[in-house]
Protein backbone atom coordinates (compact mmCIF):
# COMPACT_ATOMS: atom_id res chain seq x y z
CA UNK A 1 0.00 0.00 0.00
CA UNK A 2 1.44 3.40 -1.00
CA UNK A 3 1.64 5.62 1.68
CA UNK A 4 0.66 9.30 -0.45
CA UNK A 5 -0.97 10.57 -3.90
CA UNK A 6 1.01 13.16 -5.22
CA UNK A 7 -0.68 14.73 -8.59
CA UNK A 8 1.76 16.54 -10.71
CA UNK A 9 0.96 19.23 -13.70
CA UNK A 10 3.49 19.39 -16.05
CA UNK A 11 5.33 16.10 -15.18
CA UNK A 12 7.45 15.60 -18.40
CA UNK A 13 9.03 19.05 -17.68
CA UNK A 14 12.53 19.58 -15.65
CA UNK A 15 10.76 20.04 -12.62
CA UNK A 16 7.78 17.77 -12.85
CA UNK A 17 10.30 14.51 -13.65
CA UNK A 18 12.54 15.67 -10.97
CA UNK A 19 10.00 15.86 -8.32
CA UNK A 20 8.11 12.52 -9.58
CA UNK A 21 11.88 11.19 -9.39
CA UNK A 22 12.46 12.35 -5.51
CA UNK A 23 8.64 11.87 -4.42
CA UNK A 24 8.80 8.42 -6.13
CA UNK A 25 11.65 7.77 -3.94
CA UNK A 26 9.65 8.31 -1.40
CA UNK A 27 7.28 5.84 -1.90
CA UNK A 28 4.66 7.94 -3.61
CA UNK A 29 2.07 7.22 -6.38
CA UNK A 30 2.33 10.05 -8.95
CA UNK A 31 -0.93 10.84 -10.78
CA UNK A 32 0.52 12.73 -14.03
CA UNK A 33 -2.29 14.13 -16.47
CA UNK A 34 -0.74 14.69 -19.63
CA UNK A 35 -2.19 15.73 -23.01
CA UNK A 36 -2.33 12.66 -25.51
CA UNK A 37 1.05 11.61 -26.85
CA UNK A 38 3.14 13.51 -23.98
CA UNK A 39 6.79 13.96 -25.19
CA UNK A 40 8.41 11.75 -22.02
CA UNK A 41 12.23 11.96 -22.96
CA UNK A 42 12.90 13.68 -19.61
CA UNK A 43 10.97 11.01 -17.68
CA UNK A 44 13.33 8.79 -19.89
CA UNK A 45 16.57 10.30 -19.28
CA UNK A 46 16.26 10.03 -15.59
CA UNK A 47 15.04 6.47 -15.86
CA UNK A 48 10.87 6.71 -14.28
CA UNK A 49 9.58 6.80 -17.71
CA UNK A 50 8.46 2.84 -17.11
CA UNK A 51 7.38 3.29 -12.98
CA UNK A 52 4.51 1.12 -12.00
CA UNK A 53 3.86 4.00 -9.53
CA UNK A 54 3.20 7.23 -12.35
CA UNK A 55 -0.19 6.63 -13.64
CA UNK A 56 -0.59 8.42 -16.64
CA UNK A 57 -4.09 10.03 -17.12
CA UNK A 58 -5.09 11.59 -20.36
CA UNK A 59 -6.53 15.26 -20.31
CA UNK A 60 -8.32 17.22 -23.37
CA UNK A 61 -9.34 20.39 -21.29
CA UNK A 62 -8.46 22.18 -18.44
CA UNK A 63 -12.06 21.38 -16.94
CA UNK A 64 -11.14 17.80 -17.15
CA UNK A 65 -9.46 18.40 -13.90
CA UNK A 66 -12.68 18.30 -11.68
CA UNK A 67 -12.93 14.58 -12.61
CA UNK A 68 -8.98 13.29 -12.06
CA UNK A 69 -8.78 15.44 -8.68
CA UNK A 70 -12.09 14.21 -7.62
CA UNK A 71 -11.33 11.14 -8.76
CA UNK A 72 -7.82 10.26 -6.89
CA UNK A 73 -8.86 12.86 -4.12
CA UNK A 74 -4.45 13.43 -4.03
CA UNK A 75 -3.04 14.33 -0.70
CA UNK A 76 -0.85 17.04 -2.66
CA UNK A 77 -1.20 18.82 -5.65
CA UNK A 78 2.17 20.52 -7.55
CA UNK A 79 0.99 22.89 -9.74
CA UNK A 80 4.36 23.12 -12.32
CA UNK A 81 2.52 22.93 -15.99
CA UNK A 82 3.67 26.72 -17.34
CA UNK A 83 5.02 28.47 -20.48
CA UNK A 84 8.07 28.92 -18.87
CA UNK A 85 9.79 30.99 -21.77
CA UNK A 86 10.28 35.07 -20.06
CA UNK A 87 11.48 36.08 -23.80
CA UNK A 88 8.84 34.76 -25.96
CA UNK A 89 6.27 35.68 -23.97
CA UNK A 90 6.57 39.22 -25.20
CA UNK A 91 5.45 38.10 -28.24
CA UNK A 92 2.68 36.07 -27.38
CA UNK A 93 0.98 37.11 -23.69
CA UNK A 94 -2.33 36.20 -24.18
CA UNK A 95 -1.15 32.89 -24.33
CA UNK A 96 1.12 32.76 -21.95
CA UNK A 97 -1.46 34.49 -19.59
CA UNK A 98 -4.28 31.98 -20.36
CA UNK A 99 -1.79 29.49 -19.69
CA UNK A 100 0.07 30.24 -16.34
CA UNK A 101 -2.96 32.43 -14.87
CA UNK A 102 -6.22 30.78 -15.88
CA UNK A 103 -5.65 27.34 -16.32
CA UNK A 104 -4.06 28.18 -12.22
CA UNK A 105 -7.53 29.50 -11.17
CA UNK A 106 -9.14 26.20 -12.85
CA UNK A 107 -7.04 23.92 -10.62
CA UNK A 108 -7.61 25.93 -7.52
CA UNK A 109 -10.97 25.88 -7.79
CA UNK A 110 -11.47 22.24 -8.71
CA UNK A 111 -9.19 21.56 -5.47
CA UNK A 112 -11.73 23.56 -3.40
CA UNK A 113 -14.45 21.85 -4.90
CA UNK A 114 -13.59 18.26 -5.15
CA UNK A 115 -10.80 17.29 -2.68
CA UNK A 116 -10.44 20.46 0.14
CA UNK A 117 -8.01 19.09 1.76
CA UNK A 118 -5.37 18.36 -0.98
CA UNK A 119 -2.29 20.42 -0.57
CA UNK A 120 -1.18 22.60 -3.26
CA UNK A 121 1.77 23.63 -4.21
CA UNK A 122 2.05 26.68 -7.01
CA UNK A 123 5.61 27.25 -9.04
CA UNK A 124 5.57 30.99 -8.75
CA UNK A 125 8.73 32.58 -10.22
CA UNK A 126 11.42 35.73 -9.23
CA UNK A 127 10.12 37.51 -12.25
CA UNK A 128 7.47 39.00 -10.29
CA UNK A 129 9.36 41.30 -8.48
CA UNK A 130 9.80 45.05 -8.83
CA UNK A 131 12.67 46.20 -11.06
CA UNK A 132 15.05 48.15 -9.31
CA UNK A 133 15.28 45.89 -6.15
CA UNK A 134 18.43 46.07 -5.20
CA UNK A 135 18.94 44.07 -1.86
CA UNK A 136 18.44 40.16 -1.92
CA UNK A 137 14.48 39.96 -2.06
CA UNK A 138 12.67 38.36 0.27
CA UNK A 139 8.59 36.74 0.29
CA UNK A 140 6.93 39.87 0.84
CA UNK A 141 8.99 42.84 -1.12
CA UNK A 142 7.65 44.92 -3.91
CA UNK A 143 5.81 43.09 -6.44
CA UNK A 144 5.78 44.75 -10.04
CA UNK A 145 6.36 42.58 -13.23
CA UNK A 146 8.15 43.76 -16.53
CA UNK A 147 7.28 40.98 -18.71
CA UNK A 148 4.27 38.76 -19.49
CA UNK A 149 5.47 35.94 -17.99
CA UNK A 150 6.30 37.82 -14.66
CA UNK A 151 2.58 39.89 -14.93
CA UNK A 152 1.21 36.23 -15.53
CA UNK A 153 2.86 34.37 -12.79
CA UNK A 154 2.11 37.58 -10.09
CA UNK A 155 -1.79 36.86 -10.78
CA UNK A 156 -1.58 33.34 -10.51
CA UNK A 157 0.86 33.59 -7.05
CA UNK A 158 -1.68 36.22 -5.72
CA UNK A 159 -4.68 33.97 -6.32
CA UNK A 160 -3.29 31.07 -4.34
CA UNK A 161 -2.64 33.41 -1.62
CA UNK A 162 -6.00 33.80 -1.98
CA UNK A 163 -7.28 30.74 -2.11
CA UNK A 164 -5.26 30.16 1.01
CA UNK A 165 -6.28 33.14 2.97
CA UNK A 166 -9.68 33.73 2.28
CA UNK A 167 -11.07 30.17 0.94
CA UNK A 168 -8.76 28.14 3.46
CA UNK A 169 -7.27 26.10 1.55
CA UNK A 170 -3.66 24.76 2.06
CA UNK A 171 -2.00 26.43 -0.51
CA UNK A 172 1.72 27.81 -1.16
CA UNK A 173 3.73 29.65 -3.76
CA UNK A 174 7.22 29.01 -4.19
CA UNK A 175 8.87 31.68 -5.36
CA UNK A 176 11.70 30.39 -7.75
CA UNK A 177 14.79 31.76 -9.04
CA UNK A 178 16.71 30.25 -11.89
CA UNK A 179 17.07 26.75 -11.41
CA UNK A 180 18.86 24.20 -13.94
CA UNK A 181 19.81 20.75 -14.32
CA UNK A 182 20.70 18.16 -17.50
CA UNK A 183 17.19 18.01 -18.47
CA UNK A 184 16.87 21.60 -19.08
CA UNK A 185 15.61 22.57 -22.34
CA UNK A 186 17.99 23.62 -25.03
CA UNK A 187 15.81 26.97 -25.41
CA UNK A 188 17.36 27.78 -21.46
CA UNK A 189 20.53 29.73 -21.49
CA UNK A 190 22.53 26.82 -19.10
CA UNK A 191 21.61 23.58 -21.29
CA UNK A 192 22.50 26.02 -24.32
CA UNK A 193 25.96 26.92 -23.03
CA UNK A 194 26.63 23.23 -21.70
CA UNK A 195 26.06 21.93 -25.00
CA UNK A 196 27.36 24.40 -26.99
CA UNK A 197 30.80 24.18 -25.12
CA UNK A 198 30.77 20.47 -25.03
CA UNK A 199 30.59 20.44 -28.73
CA UNK A 200 33.08 22.77 -29.65
CA UNK A 201 35.70 21.14 -27.13
CA UNK A 202 35.11 18.01 -29.35
CA UNK A 203 34.90 19.70 -32.77
CA UNK A 204 35.85 23.34 -32.97
CA UNK A 205 33.73 24.73 -35.74
CA UNK A 206 31.29 27.92 -35.33
CA UNK A 207 31.27 29.78 -32.27
CA UNK A 208 28.96 29.95 -29.18
CA UNK A 209 26.51 32.51 -30.11
CA UNK A 210 24.45 34.30 -26.98
CA UNK A 211 22.94 37.35 -26.30
CA UNK A 212 23.30 39.43 -22.87
CA UNK A 213 26.42 37.32 -21.56
CA UNK A 214 26.37 40.53 -18.29
CA UNK A 215 23.22 39.52 -17.39
CA UNK A 216 23.41 38.17 -14.05
CA UNK A 217 21.09 35.12 -12.29
CA UNK A 218 20.20 33.74 -8.82
CA UNK A 219 20.41 30.19 -10.26
CA UNK A 220 20.66 27.13 -8.73
CA UNK A 221 20.27 23.37 -9.03
CA UNK A 222 16.89 21.74 -9.77
CA UNK A 223 16.91 18.81 -7.31
CA UNK A 224 17.56 20.85 -4.88
CA UNK A 225 14.82 22.78 -5.49
CA UNK A 226 12.45 20.55 -6.02
CA UNK A 227 12.74 19.01 -2.64
CA UNK A 228 11.67 22.27 -1.31
CA UNK A 229 8.50 22.04 -3.06
CA UNK A 230 7.63 19.13 -1.05
CA UNK A 231 8.86 20.43 2.15
CA UNK A 232 6.63 23.47 1.54
CA UNK A 233 3.84 21.04 1.58
CA UNK A 234 4.89 19.30 4.91
CA UNK A 235 4.80 22.57 7.10
CA UNK A 236 1.66 22.76 9.40
CA UNK A 237 1.35 26.32 8.09
CA UNK A 238 0.74 27.24 4.05
CA UNK A 239 3.19 30.15 3.36
CA UNK A 240 5.21 31.41 0.61
CA UNK A 241 8.84 30.86 0.35
CA UNK A 242 11.69 32.39 -1.82
CA UNK A 243 13.90 29.66 -2.95
CA UNK A 244 16.96 30.82 -4.16
CA UNK A 245 21.07 30.37 -3.94
CA UNK A 246 21.29 34.10 -2.80
CA UNK A 247 24.60 34.35 -5.28
CA UNK A 248 24.72 36.14 -8.66
CA UNK A 249 26.52 34.70 -11.36
CA UNK A 250 26.49 36.05 -15.17
CA UNK A 251 26.29 34.33 -18.14
CA UNK A 252 30.02 34.93 -18.76
CA UNK A 253 30.60 33.30 -15.45
CA UNK A 254 29.06 30.28 -16.73
CA UNK A 255 30.76 30.00 -19.92
CA UNK A 256 33.86 30.05 -18.13
CA UNK A 257 33.08 27.79 -15.76
CA UNK A 258 31.58 24.92 -18.93
CA UNK A 259 34.73 25.42 -20.85
CA UNK A 260 36.81 25.39 -17.29
CA UNK A 261 34.80 21.97 -16.65
CA UNK A 262 36.41 20.27 -19.83
CA UNK A 263 39.83 21.72 -19.05
CA UNK A 264 39.75 24.15 -22.41
CA UNK A 265 41.34 27.29 -21.98
CA UNK A 266 39.76 30.75 -23.03
CA UNK A 267 40.34 34.11 -22.76
CA UNK A 268 37.86 36.69 -23.10
CA UNK A 269 38.08 40.15 -25.10
CA UNK A 270 36.17 43.11 -25.93
CA UNK A 271 32.95 44.29 -23.94
CA UNK A 272 29.04 44.37 -24.91
CA UNK A 273 28.39 43.40 -28.17
CA UNK A 274 32.33 43.24 -29.08
CA UNK A 275 32.35 40.44 -26.56
CA UNK A 276 34.83 37.50 -28.22
CA UNK A 277 36.16 34.38 -26.17
CA UNK A 278 39.44 32.84 -28.28
CA UNK A 279 41.07 29.43 -27.82
CA UNK A 280 44.43 28.93 -27.19
CA UNK A 281 44.89 28.80 -30.65
CA UNK A 282 43.32 32.38 -31.48
CA UNK A 283 40.15 31.28 -32.29
CA UNK A 284 36.68 32.40 -31.93
CA UNK A 285 34.72 30.05 -29.77
CA UNK A 286 32.13 32.93 -28.20
CA UNK A 287 30.71 35.49 -29.90
CA UNK A 288 27.52 37.98 -29.43
CA UNK A 289 23.90 38.04 -31.52
CA UNK A 290 21.54 40.36 -31.13
CA UNK A 291 18.99 38.28 -31.66
CA UNK A 292 19.39 36.73 -28.31
CA UNK A 293 18.93 40.44 -26.24
CA UNK A 294 15.64 41.04 -24.65
CA UNK A 295 13.77 44.37 -23.47
CA UNK A 296 14.76 44.68 -19.65
CA UNK A 297 16.67 42.57 -19.05
CA UNK A 298 18.79 44.50 -16.90
CA UNK A 299 18.37 43.42 -13.33
CA UNK A 300 20.91 42.03 -11.05
CA UNK A 301 18.05 40.20 -8.93
CA UNK A 302 19.52 38.00 -6.01
CA UNK A 303 17.00 36.07 -3.81
CA UNK A 304 16.99 35.83 0.49
CA UNK A 305 16.51 32.17 0.99
CA UNK A 306 17.14 32.88 4.83
CA UNK A 307 12.75 31.88 5.15
CA UNK A 308 13.57 28.53 3.30
CA UNK A 309 16.78 27.81 5.22
CA UNK A 310 15.06 27.72 8.43
CA UNK A 311 11.50 26.58 7.71
CA UNK A 312 11.98 23.80 5.03
CA UNK A 313 15.96 23.24 5.88
CA UNK A 314 16.82 24.24 2.74
CA UNK A 315 20.59 24.21 3.20
CA UNK A 316 22.52 21.62 1.17
CA UNK A 317 22.98 24.27 -2.02
CA UNK A 318 24.64 22.56 -4.81
CA UNK A 319 27.31 24.84 -5.40
CA UNK A 320 27.48 26.75 -9.03
CA UNK A 321 30.50 25.40 -10.54
CA UNK A 322 29.39 22.02 -9.50
CA UNK A 323 26.58 21.78 -11.32
CA UNK A 324 27.68 23.62 -14.38
CA UNK A 325 30.39 21.22 -14.51
CA UNK A 326 28.17 18.56 -14.38
CA UNK A 327 25.99 19.35 -17.25
CA UNK A 328 29.10 20.27 -18.90
CA UNK A 329 30.22 16.89 -18.75
CA UNK A 330 26.98 15.06 -19.14
CA UNK A 331 26.46 17.07 -22.37
CA UNK A 332 30.23 15.78 -23.12
CA UNK A 333 29.80 12.30 -23.00
CA UNK A 334 26.15 12.79 -24.86
CA UNK A 335 28.10 14.07 -27.93
CA UNK A 336 30.87 10.95 -27.77
N1 LIG B 1 17.79 31.65 -23.44
C1 LIG B 1 18.87 32.42 -23.65
N2 LIG B 1 19.62 32.26 -24.80
N3 LIG B 1 19.19 33.34 -22.72
C2 LIG B 1 20.31 34.10 -22.93
C3 LIG B 1 21.10 33.97 -24.09
C4 LIG B 1 20.74 33.01 -25.06
O1 LIG B 1 21.39 32.83 -26.09
N4 LIG B 1 22.14 34.84 -23.99
C5 LIG B 1 22.00 35.49 -22.82
N5 LIG B 1 20.89 35.06 -22.17
C6 LIG B 1 20.40 35.54 -20.88
C7 LIG B 1 18.92 35.94 -20.88
O2 LIG B 1 18.77 37.23 -21.49
C8 LIG B 1 18.63 35.92 -19.39
O3 LIG B 1 19.04 37.12 -18.78
C9 LIG B 1 19.53 34.79 -18.87
O4 LIG B 1 20.44 34.49 -19.93
C10 LIG B 1 18.77 33.52 -18.48
O5 LIG B 1 17.89 33.19 -19.53
P1 LIG B 1 17.09 31.79 -19.55
O6 LIG B 1 18.00 30.66 -19.29
O7 LIG B 1 16.32 31.75 -20.83
O8 LIG B 1 16.12 31.88 -18.29
P2 LIG B 1 15.12 33.04 -17.79
O9 LIG B 1 15.80 33.79 -16.68
O10 LIG B 1 14.59 33.85 -18.88
O11 LIG B 1 13.89 32.22 -17.21
C11 LIG B 1 14.01 31.10 -16.34
O12 LIG B 1 14.08 31.50 -14.99
C12 LIG B 1 12.91 32.15 -14.47
C13 LIG B 1 13.16 32.52 -13.02
O13 LIG B 1 13.98 33.61 -12.99
C14 LIG B 1 12.79 30.22 -16.58
O14 LIG B 1 12.98 29.00 -15.92
C15 LIG B 1 11.54 30.86 -16.08
O15 LIG B 1 10.45 29.97 -16.24
C16 LIG B 1 11.73 31.22 -14.59
O16 LIG B 1 10.60 31.78 -14.00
Amino acid sequence: MLEKTALITGVTGQDGALLSQFLLNMGYKIIAPTRLNPDISKLKQIGIQSNQNIEFVTYNKWSDFKLIIADFQPNEIYHLAAMSHVGESHNSPDKVFNVNAMWTIELLKATLERSPNSKFFFASSCEIFQNNLNHPVSENDPKMPTNPYGISKLSAHSMVQYYRDVKGLFACNGILFNHESTIRDASFVSKKICSEVARIVKTPGEPLLLGNIDAKKDWGFAEDYVKSFYSMLQQDIADDYVISTGKLHSVKDMVTHAFNALDYTITWHGSGLDSIAKNKHGETVVAIDEQYFRPLDNRFLVGNNNKAKQKLSFNNITPFSDWVKSMTLAEYKKQQ
